[in-house]
């Protein structure tokens, strides 16, 4: 039976997806460090082996011992407005790490490799809604991070014949999400500062726009890409998009469902894309991918999900660099 690895398997997509798979009697292997996913969140029965990707022995080890097929390389650190303020950290983990993973698959016969980008690579020159055939021009490390291993990913195809498929997911959503992340996952924040009777903060006017889709309308294009298409990229995510400052009026409305009244305060500026939001037609055409999110339904399983979880620490970073640092990351 074909062994599939998905790295970050304690995190929102390798939660998801890896559950799927079993369902489904596929034989799955994990690889997560813990350092953004939790153990509560892997399936029962699950093998997840506890190393950092940027650790190229232990990659090449593990992948020498385990002789894998297919690789969903969901692993990273995706705190893209942090990542100016980590720029070590976040190539380390997320272009190095890949960079151990693509030479692995490499070596060790993968069919094919699925990687996680992000809608970040579009960066602020394209207009949204983002399409796969604009020209990427990322605008933070984060993005620029995803773009390299594209890249590269592209390079391992022509050189080396390894086969691959990019995802460019955008605001995913779900029960599994990091909420007690302050830099990422805004809907995620919004819930742990309710449940820590906190206010709703809002970057600037709120006006941005985002279109944010549930993880459970992935798990089917993901496996599809298992076999399907070579070299290809897809963009993935909702069609519809909402304000922030919408979406947390929408937090505040299911919040009163379990008995909290956040009041919602605007914070400082940030940079970050004003609008951003992609078209899918192609994943439609090719996948029959189909987005049928209800944001206030998947936020309202969101809260029932995390009122059970144990109130964990708040996390926070080690910052390469102050200069220019948001006053309210500062404390
Ligand atoms: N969730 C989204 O909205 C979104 C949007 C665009 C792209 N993506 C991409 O999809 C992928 C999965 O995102 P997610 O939301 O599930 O993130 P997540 O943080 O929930 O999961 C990532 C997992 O990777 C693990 N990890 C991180 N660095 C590691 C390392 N060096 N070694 C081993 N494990 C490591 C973390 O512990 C975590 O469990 C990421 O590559 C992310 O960039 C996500």
């Amino acid at each position: 039976m074909a062994k599939i690895l998905i790295t970050g398997i304690a995190g929102l997509l390798g939660s998801h997806f890896s559950r799927y798979l079993l369902a489904k009697g596929y034989k799955v292997t994990g690889i997560d460090d813990f350092s953004g996913g939790y153990k509560e969140n892997l399936p029962d029965g699950v093998f997840c082996s506890t190393l950092n990707l940027a650790d190229f022995d232990a990659v090449d080890n593990f992948f020498n011992e385990e002789r894998f097929d297919y690789v969903y390389h969901f692993a990273a650190y995706a705190a893209e407005g942090l990542s100016p303020f980590i720029r070590t950290f976040n190539y380390t983990n997320n272009v190095i790490a890949s960079a151990n993973l693509i030479t692995a698959s490499i070596n060790y016969g993968v069919k094919k490799f699925i990687f996680t980008s992000s809608n970040g690579v579009y960066g602020e020159d394209n207009l949204p809604p983002f399409n796969e055939n604009m020209i990427p021009k990322p605008i933070d490390p984060y993005g620029i991070a995803k773009y390299a291993v594209e890249m590269d990913l592209k390079n391992a195809r022509s050189q080396f014949g390894l086969n691959y498929s990019i995802i460019r997911p955008h605001n995913v959503i779900g029960i599994y999400q990091n909420i007690w992340d302050k830099y990422r996952n805004v809907v995620g924040i919004w819930i742990r500062q309710t449940l820590h009777n906190e206010p709703l903060t809002v970057y600037g006017d709120g006006l941005q726009k985002r279109a944010f889709s549930d993880m459970v309308y992935y798990n089917e294009p993901f496996e599809q890409l298992m076999t399907e298409f070579n070299g290809e990229i897809f963009n993935l995510g909702a069609d519809k998009e909402i304000t922030l400052i919408d979406c947390a009026k929408l937090v505040q409305k299911c919040a009163s469902n379990f008995g909290f009244k956040p009041e919602i305060i605007h914070l400082e500026p940030r940079v970050e894309a004003k609008y951003a939001y992609a078209d899918h037609t192609k994943a439609k055409k090719l996948l029959g991918f189909e987005d049928k999110t209800d944001l206030e339904k998947t936020i309202n399983e969101m809260f029932s999900w995390a009122i059970k979880q144990p109130d964990r620490r708040v996390k926070t970073m080690k910052y390469e660099t102050i200069k220019n640092l948001y006053s309210y990351w500062k404390q």
